[in-house]
């Protein structure tokens, strides 16, 4: 991937306008968006469902990059991709037969990513990395916006990074939680190739000067 991508977390957007959002962030050159879908389960929070994606889509033409931190994803990979997710992200934790859903991601269209809470080891995802688009790490326990990111998340990303290296494959890796342009550089230089951003994004209008802001801290 030619360069760092920014993927906006919509956790932070104005959920009242999602369209005028959506609308607002592809003028603002950005290509990526990312969606936090969560279950009251996983986590403790609940958000948005594949009818809210399925309704986006029709209004934008933006790479939707949808998180899944809910139970089982499996159960829902089929309505997700239905929805135009572009890819499809599930959290190791959640699912017990990783590899089918992975699996099945790939066979209904979307491209398929595992995501890594703080704690959990890259070993999980070791034998799966030739199949997976981006490994998703999270550098905050996941549930809410506006966390600060756990510092041994850096040293997990150069690890994933040689880990992926070492195996010859070309999974992206991509960082979740309290992302922000003071950390950007070093997740850059330590391997992300894909950076979302919620509160250290939305709270800092007008969305241009912010991206262009984030993309001058991280090259
Ligand atoms: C947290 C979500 C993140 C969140 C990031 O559970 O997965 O995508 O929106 O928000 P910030 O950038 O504010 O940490
Ligand atoms: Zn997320």
């Amino acid at each position: 991937m030619a360069g760092i991508v920014l993927s906006p977390s919509l956790l932070s957007a104005d959920f009242s306008r999602l369209a005028r959002e959506l609308a607002a962030l592809e003028e603002a050159g950005v290509s990526w968006v990312h969606w936090d879908v969560m279950d009251g389960r996983f986590v403790p929070n609940i958000t948005m469902g594949p009818a809210v994606i399925a309704a986006c889509r029709k209004e934008s033409k933006l790479f939707f990059d949808v998180h899944l931190m809910i139970e089982k994803p499996g159960r829902f990979i089929e309505q997700f991709a239905d929805a135009g997710a572009d890819l499809i992200c599930v959290h190791a934790e959640a699912e017990t037969h990783l590899e089918r859903t992975v699996s099945e991601i790939a066979r209904l269209g979307a491209r398929p990513a595992v995501a890594l809470n703080p704690h959990t080891p890259l070993a999980l995802v070791e034998y799966l990395l030739p199949q997976l688009h981006l490994v998703l790490i999270m550098s905050v326990n996941p549930g809410f916006g506006g966390q600060k990111f756990i510092p041994f998340c850096l040293d997990k990303t150069r690890r994933l990074k040689d880990m992926i290296t070492a195996r010859g494959a070309a999974t992206l890796i991509e960082i979740d939680g309290g992302v922000t342009l003071k950390n950007g550089a070093a997740l850059a230089a330590a391997g992300a190739d894909i950076l979302v951003s919620g509160s250290a994004f939305f709270a800092f209008p007008p969305y241009r000067q912010r991206h262009d802001a984030f993309m001058a801290a991280v090259s």
